[in-house]
């Protein structure tokens, strides 16, 4: 391998087009992101095919200016690595396509990358000191599992949510709350202002001995609330309520956390994923006298091209590769 190997980072597997190049393991060349959130917001969700769209007018752009920006010409890049799944299938397509084609235009090798892989390395672009065994804790609008790193590319499921993702649950409490999309900033910015105590939400399968999870009931429970404040004429005091829902979904996540570090023995844990940037689980795990805890910096907690590069980069170094075979897989999971 040349010795400053070069990745190009394509994501585009959901709402945020990303690019970045990243400098052998690594070093940050740039990232760029191009965020639809005030497009979507007015839906109150992602739309697909409008996402997909908006990936095909900003993807080649953004490229264009990463490798101005370096200084680069694609001629020179080592490899290209690009999401692949899960995520939606307009979506996924565009950055898979264009991946292909620059890389058979640049004679660039091609890599694809599960997006929760991509996750998994977030907290590792920072974190040179976290190496594998370790726990992973991935809390996304997608995804809500704890993945036990044995080594990079060995990847054991511990266990996951039986319904809704956490960040699905933030967006949906949201949405009850007549907050805008996505909800989890939202509901962060305004529990701040809140009482965590005001209400007492049930802790979802807090006491069971399986690392599992599950937000569905807590959403309706949320619901409920509201519904009887409603009729009871009261006022919706909604800074209690995000904080109150916002101490539930913690609690449940902290305490599958300390469970799945109890059953393995393992004290590392990292997060990623859109939910690792709330404040009240940074501020949960990163107190924790059980474990010490990698957290990525808050801009990669959410869908970014760095941690595509990282995994698709650390992938070929285990002597991965895709060439053009790589395709787009909506519903690729386990990793
Ligand atoms: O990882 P991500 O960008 O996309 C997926 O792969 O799903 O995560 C997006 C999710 C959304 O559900 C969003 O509401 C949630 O992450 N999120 C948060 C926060 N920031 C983003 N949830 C709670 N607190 C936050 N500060
Ligand atoms: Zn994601």
């Amino acid at each position: 391998m040349s010795k400053n190997f070069l990745t190009l980072g394509i994501e585009t597997s959901c709402d945020d087009t990303g690019v970045a190049i990243l400098r052998n393991d690594n070093e940050v060349l740039c990232e760029y992101l191009s965020s639809q959130i005030k497009d979507h917001s007015k839906f109150g969700g992602v739309i697909p095919e409008f996402a997909a769209r908006k990936h095909l007018e900003n993807l080649l752009p953004l490229v264009d200016v990463a490798l101005r920006d370096s200084s680069l010409a694609g001629r020179e890049l080592d490899l290209i690595a690009v999401t692949r799944g899960p995520g939606l299938m307009g979506s996924l397509i565009v950055g898979v396509q264009t991946a292909k084609a620059l890389s058979q235009v640049w004679d660039v090798p091609l890599i694809g990358v599960n997006h929760l892989e991509g996750h998994l390395f977030a907290p590792l672009v920072d974190a040179r000191d976290l190496k594998p065994p370790f726990l992973s804790l991935i809390v996304s609008g997608g995804h809500t599992e704890i993945i036990k790193v044995n080594s990079f590319g060995d990847y054991e499921l511990l266990g996951q949510t039986r319904d809704d993702a956490a960040g699905e649950a933030y967006d949906k409490a949201a949405r009850i709350l007549g907050l805008s999309y996505p909800g989890g900033p939202e509901i962060d910015r305004l529990a701040k202002l809140g009482n965590s105590h005001a209400f007492s939400f049930p802790v979802p399968l807090k006491g069971t001995d399986k690392v599992e999870f599950s937000f569905s009931g807590l959403k309706t429970a949320l619901l409920w609330q509201v519904k009887r404040l409603e009729e009871s004429g009261t006022s919706i005091p909604v800074n209690d309520l995000c904080a109150s829902f916002q101490r539930a979904v913690t609690e449940a996540l902290i305490s599958k956390v300390r469970l799945a570090v109890k059953l393995t023995g393992i004290k590392k844990v990292s997060a990623s994923g859109g939910v690792s940037a709330n404040s009240a689980l940074r501020d949960a795990l990163t107190s924790d006298r059980n474990f010490s805890a990698w957290l990525p910096e808050l801009r990669r907690c959410t869908d970014n091209a760095v941690m595509v590069a990282m995994a698709g980069r650390n992938s070929f170094q285990r002597g991965n590769y895709s060439g053009g075979e790589v395709v787009a897989d909506p519903s690729l999971h386990d990793l």
